[in-house]
């Protein structure tokens, strides 16, 4: 199994069944479907202007065909910065950008204090920033380009442009980034420390690679986060696969499962409700923030908490499988407005439809899931995926490929030598922390871990409700950001 970070498409193959592969392919987007509503109907209109840079289609080769142009599209707000005072950069990851810039109020929050620049950039092949149309074919062909280096090219090409375009060349910069953007922070720090002066990289798993972390971590932190929440709200869960499971030995189980799950259409599998059940769970716990947000979906404050509640409060001897399906509406029926669930059809509401290309080329994340966990327990199949990504692209993955282009085995010796101005931050119920940098590493280059915290938390705006450990995890990144600016206009002067 294979996910993606802010997105997880599971790879919901043969988890249970090692012949079954769900309709539409490997991705599993439904879960995006159920924010289409909510999501465009009241599209906010952000602080930014929208601006398009014109970006070569590959910085790597000189044939002809690299110097085609594309238009990237990057946000940015002037209105507390002046001349020569600090660029901060949000490293776009794999979506539109107007929503990570509407998720990360942070640096809107700090821009004042700093008197910096703000600047939002698109990654290409996402979004707007589409280089070959958004209707070319998705092959190798043209998705070759469509990699993490070129990107982070990209964002250094764009960031030295703005800067002559402004006259102020010596300004620092910082870069910022969440999940895979944060993972493209990081990195981006290390591969251009002449571009950029610092990066806080918030819940991004670089070591999620090349075996680094256990294959099952992830799904074993979902588990966690509901354990904490109630053990009674596990158990149900766990035992409820077993009931969806039997729903495929009736006669009539699927019709009554559609009618049961309040399904659009009649469902073709139980795979696809198995898969609904699974997203809602995984999505939840990504987002388990500690306010009401709208990230993935519209939720209350603690979420997770908010789906055992409703587990427990059946009565009892009720079906596990109706309360786990009563649990995981919450997720997707949590504005009320949902008239039925929509299981099997994949729609990209968020411009995310590179990943399953990222994944099956250089993302390569495999995924087990113990039988510990609250979910089916699942072995990884590295062939049947290596499969998949041949028959849909014609590609074969190459999973050593991050770890041999930017490192990851033995980071800490290798950094504490090597790089510095890195603050990896990470909430310890977010399932994407435990392939994230958890130790310190060298007085530069720290983890900021806390206990409680979802997927990046603390690159969201600031709310009047927010608990003492988040308010103190901002602090300290801005307290650290503060000195490499800091130190650097000191080194400047110094060189004047
Ligand atoms: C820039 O941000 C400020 C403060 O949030 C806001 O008042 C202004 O309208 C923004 N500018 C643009 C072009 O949106
Ligand atoms: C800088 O100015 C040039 C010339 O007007 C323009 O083509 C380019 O897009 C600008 N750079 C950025 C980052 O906007
Ligand atoms: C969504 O929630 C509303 C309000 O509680 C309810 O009336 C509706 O039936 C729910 N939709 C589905 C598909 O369960
Ligand atoms: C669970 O997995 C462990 C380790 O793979 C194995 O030793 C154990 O027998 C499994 N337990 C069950 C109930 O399948
Ligand atoms: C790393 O060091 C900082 C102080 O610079 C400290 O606040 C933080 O707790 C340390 N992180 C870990 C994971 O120990």
């Amino acid at each position: 199994m294979y996910a993606c970070l802010c997105l997880v498409f599971l790879f919901f193959t043969s988890i249970a069944e090692a012949t079954y592969y769900p309709p539409g392919g490997f991705h599993h987007l439904s879960s995006l479907r159920q924010i289409k509503k909510s999501s465009s109907k009241s599209k906010p209109e952000l602080p930014f202007e929208t601006r398009y840079f014109p970006q070569n289609l590959d910085h790597f080769s000189f044939k002809p065909e690299s110097y085609k142009v594309f238009h990237q599209k990057y946000l940015i707000n002037g209105s507390f910065w002046r001349k020569g005072g600090p660029i901060f950069v949000y490293t776009g990851n794999e979506g539109d950008i107007d929503w990570f810039a509407s998720n990360t109020g942070f640096m809107s929050d700090i821009a004042p204090k700093f008197k910096a620049l703000l600047v939002f950039i698109e990654h290409r092949f996402y979004g707007e920033s589409t280089p070959l149309g958004k209707k070319s074919p998705k092959t190798a062909e043209t998705l070759g380009y469509l990699n993490s280096q070129q990107a982070l090219a990209d964002y250094a090409i764009l960031i030295r442009s703005l800067k002559q375009n402004l006259s102020s060349e010596a300004s620092p910069v910082v870069v910022f980034g969440g999940s895979y953007g944060g993972m493209l922070a990081a990195w981006f720090r290390l591969k251009y420390p002449h571009i950029t002066i610092g990066a806080l990289a918030s819940s991004a798993p670089i070591l999620h690679f090349d075996n680094i972390v256990p294959l099952t971590s992830f799904y074993d932190a979902i588990s966690q986060d509901f354990k904490d929440a109630s053990v009674n709200c596990v158990k149900v869960i766990k035992r409820s696969w077993e009931e969806l499971e039997a729903v495929s030995t009736m006669k009539t189980g699927l019709p009554e499962l559609s009618k049961k799950f309040r399904t659009c259409k009649g469902l073709q599998s139980i795979y696809s409700a198995r898969d609904w059940l699974m997203s809602a769970f995984v999505y939840t716990a990504m987002v388990n923030y500690a306010t009401a947000a709208n990230f993935m979906a519209p939720l209350p404050a603690y979420p997770v908490e908010q789906m055992c509640k409703i587990v427990d409060g059946f009565p009892r001897g009720s079906s596990n499988l109706d309360r786990a399906f009563a649990a995981a509406s919450l997720y997707y029926n949590y504005s009320g407005s949902k008239k039925c669930f929509e299981m099997e059809q994949p729609t990209d509401d968020h411009g995310l439809d590179g990943w399953g290309w990222q994944a099956c080329t250089e993302m390569v994340m495999p995924m087990s899931i113990s039988n510990q966990s609250m979910f089916p327990p699942y072995d990884n199949d590295y062939e049947a995926f290596q499969d998949q990504c041949m028959g849909r692209y014609g590609v074969k993955p190459r999973p050593h490929w991050i770890t041999t282009e930017f490192g990851g085995k033995r980071i800490e010796t290798v950094l504490k030598r090597f790089g510095s101005n890195i603050i990896f931050s990470n909430g310890m119920q977010d399932p994407w922390s435990r392939g994230g940098v958890l130790k310190n590493i060298s007085s530069s280059i720290v983890a900021l871990v806390t206990k409680k915290g979802a997927h990046h938390a603390d690159l969201r705006a600031a709310t009047k409700d927010d608990p003492e450990w988040l308010k103190e995890q901002r602090m300290q990144e801005v307290t650290i950001i503060e000195q490499w600016i800091t130190q650097y206009y000191k080194d400047l002067r110094e060189e004047e």
